[in-house]
């Protein structure tokens, strides 16, 4: 019979460190298209795809120019393109309304009830994003989910941006972890690479059947459609 030392060294290797990608894998950044449609509801669905890539790529050039400015700062000039871009108008109260709209922004469906789970099954839940502490924890408590996490690790405490190798670095020495008891949760493609360069495992929501992996070789530890499937697949 295994002594209570061997218990507790079992149920410790079980219990993983999940970190979490925010917008994109808890919160849904796409549900702005309905704030945007209030102005241009033609142009809304076009506005909104060029914003979110935008606020993407700023975050790697930045990342790579050595400019980092906060993911706030990147959202707000990511939108003054996408406007400039779809020649939506928008005046200086109608962006804000817009930026500020973004902190409600709500989570996707089956977040809270899998979050409850894997909280349940005593693993560490974190955040880990772009996004700043601050505006993390708003737009997290906004959802409703703010409660489950132990902690957020925002990129703003480095400086730099995903994919950054020292990224993933900042994490597990927040979260005081092995890289091997360590996942990255996340929709988002480049992260979930990002991540297994850097030696973490990885499971890569894709919510969409259609979205592609980059074709780099390097693979997802797992692909899953939902985050409720999350629990059965990081036991193994
Ligand atoms: C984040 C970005 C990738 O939350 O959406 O880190």
């Amino acid at each position: 019979m295994p002594n209570l030392a061997e218990i507790s060294l079992t149920k410790l290797k079980k219990m993983k460190t999940l970190a979490f990608d925010v917008y994109g894998t808890l919160i849904n950044p796409q549900s702005i298209v309905l704030e945007v449609e209030k102005f241009d509801a033609q142009k809304a669905v076009c506005l909104v795809d060029i914003w979110r890539s935008k606020q993407l790529e700023y975050t790697f050039r930045r990342g790579l120019m050595k400019q980092y400015a906060n993911f706030g700062q990147c959202t707000r000039e990511a939108l003054d393109f996408a406007c400039l871009q779809t020649e939506v108008k928008l005046n200086d109260t109608q962006k804000k309304q817009l930026i500020d709209a973004y902190q409600y922004l709500p989570a996707f469906g089956e977040v809270k009830e899998s979050l409850t789970e894997l909280k349940e099954d005593g693993h560490r839940l974190f955040a880990f994003s772009n996004g700043t502490k601050n505006a993390v924890e708003t737009v997290l408590k906004n959802a409703g989910i703010l409660g489950f996490f132990e902690g957020i690790v925002s990129v703003d405490g480095i400086k730099t941006f995903k994919p950054n190798p020292a990224v993933y670095q900042h994490l597990i020495d927040t979260t005081k972890t092995e890289r091997s008891q360590t996942w990255l949760i996340s929709g988002n493609s480049f992260d979930v690479i990002g991540a297994v360069n850097f030696g973490l495992k990885a499971a890569w929501i894709k919510r969409n059947p259609s979205i592609l992996l980059d074709p780099w070789g390097i693979e997802p530890t797992e692909t899953i459609s939902s985050l409720g499937e999350l629990k059965s697949c990081i036991k193994k």
